[in-house]
């Protein structure tokens, strides 16, 4: 069974197959059960009904019974502990020559780092495939969890605190381009399955698979500019892809943050007092330190500080700029 059924996603990592062994094993016997019972119970209900039966007489003891009833779950109980708690330590504990990358979850967007790397890839992760690949994973802010349905793979991300999980992909998904140094196909969805806050829905990410050779060749690429592209566009592409959108809007309608239309060259009142007329080095002190200067009505409203590469803020800054 590879394909997806009615109740579950299809399987796409090692660890599908027995999860959804011991998942359909359960929901069968649950079913089972629920028949019979049911069936049984509507079944006295009829053939003891008062008319026929006015004094009810139950027997007062029946060993054999008591016995069949107490052990005869035992043996459905015993094989279904076993294989949960195979599984869920193979789920646990990743093999040692997994590919280690970090995850942090941040109100609202997902940062991957691949082996090595101090700054962020948001919002895409790209694997290879039939490698395990182990997740570390933090929190920046609040409580999220990292879901990966076809991975059969979740688990909370907790702040103050690691946790991890590990997936080995089946199949190839996505290609990379180095023409443009972008990964495209049908990559898998990767939720936040904990509610963290009002745009928690958005807070998703895909997730690539790719050839061994693809991969290399994507994580020798990954920071290179784009090349033939005006600056702005790359900007509006970094906008959506560090998730900016989810917080600040570009038609002046204020979100979480404030807008970028027509924020460049405007005088921007701060909380404390002071103001400043919106120019390069304001919008970059902005995205790496977003506490140093907080806009006046914003206070409380806590952005991450993004750890980003010369040409991209270059890119950012030039977006908003064009956002006249
Ligand atoms: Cu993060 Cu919900």
């Amino acid at each position: 069974m590879k394909e997806a059924t009615v109740q579950l996603p299809r399987q796409m990592s090692t660890l599908a197959e027995s999860i959804d062994h011991m998942y359909y094993f359960i929901f069968w016997v649950s079913v089972f059960f629920f028949v019979a019972i049911i069936g049984a119970a509507l079944y006295f209900l009829v053939k003891y009904r008062a008319s026929k039966h006015p004094h009810s007489t139950p027997p007062g003891h029946h060993d054999v019974l008591e016995l069949f009833w107490t052990f005869a779950p035992l043996l459905l109980l015993i094989p279904m502990f076993h294989y949960g708690f195979k599984g869920y330590v193979k789920a646990m504990v990743a093999p040692s020559d997994a590919i280690e990358m970090r995850v942090r979850g941040k109100q609202w967007a997902w940062d991957f780092y691949y082996p090595g790397d101090t700054e962020a890839s948001p919002s895409e992760l790209v694997v290879p495939v039939s490698r395990p690949v182990k997740m570390t994973m933090s929190s920046q802010d609040v409580l999220h969890s990292f879901y990966v349905p076809e991975f059969r793979v979740k688990r909370d991300v907790v702040p103050g605190m690691y946790s991890s999980v590990w997936f080995e992909a089946l199949e190839i998904t996505s290609k990379y381009n180095p023409a443009d140094n972008k990964v495209t196909g049908e990559p898998l969805d990767l939720f936040c399955t904990e509610y963290c806050g009002t745009s928690h829905s958005q807070m998703l990410a895909k997730v690539h698979i790719v050839s061994e050779e693809d991969y290399a060749a994507f994580i020798a690429g990954k920071d290179r500019p784009p090349e033939g592209k005006p600056l702005a566009e790359v900007g509006a592409e970094l906008y959506k892809k560090n998730a900016c959108n989810t917080c600040h809007t570009v038609d002046g309608s204020p979100l979480v943050g404030p807008s970028f239309k027509g924020l460049f060259g405007k005088s921007e009142s701060f909380a404390d007092g002071s103001s400043v007329s919106v120019d390069e080095n304001y919008l970059r002190q902005s995205i790496l330190q977003p506490q140093a200067k907080i806009v006046k009505g914003y206070e409380g409203k806590n952005m991450p500080a993004f750890v980003l590469k010369d040409w991209k803020l270059d890119a950012l800054i030039e977006y908003i700029k064009s956002l006249k």
